[in-house]
């Protein structure tokens, strides 16, 4: 299937949960408020791929980005790292809770999809 409907409100706050999306990891996760406010704080100086935190979000509560690692295409592991985000175990990438790279090899933040919102509770990737 080329679209993947994803149901909100199955995912608690606090929790990333992983889809197959066209053969790939997808990760949506359901951000707390101090992740909200840590990812819009960040100083865009500190990154290796300068991207704010709202132009990689529609809704701040929702963080949906493919989970391949941007190194060499493993899967990161959600809620952990340095940055609390996601960290890549095969040779050790560091991202923060947008998605962003922040250390380690990998050379560009966790690639955001194409997606919308539809009524309260649903989101359609792809
Ligand atoms: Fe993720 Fe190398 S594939 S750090």
């Amino acid at each position: 299937l080329s679209k993947i409907e994803v149901k909100l409100a199955d995912i608690p706050e606090g929790r990333n949960m992983t889809f197959k999306w066209r053969g790939k990891p997808l990760f949506v996760r359901h951000r707390t408020e101090k992740e909200i406010a840590t990812e819009e704080g960040v100083n865009l100086g500190e990154l290796r791929d300068p991207q704010h935190d709202k132009d990689r979000v529609q809704n701040p509560k929702w963080v949906i980005v493919l989970g391949v690692c941007t190194h060499l295409g493993c899967v990161p592991i959600a809620n952990a790292g340095d940055y609390g985000g996601y960290y890549c175990p095969c040779h050790g990438s560091h991202y923060d809770a947008s998605g962003r790279i922040r250390k380690g090899p990998a050379p560009l933040n966790l690639e955001v999809p194409f997606y919308e919102f539809v009524g309260e509770d649903m989101v359609i990737v792809g």
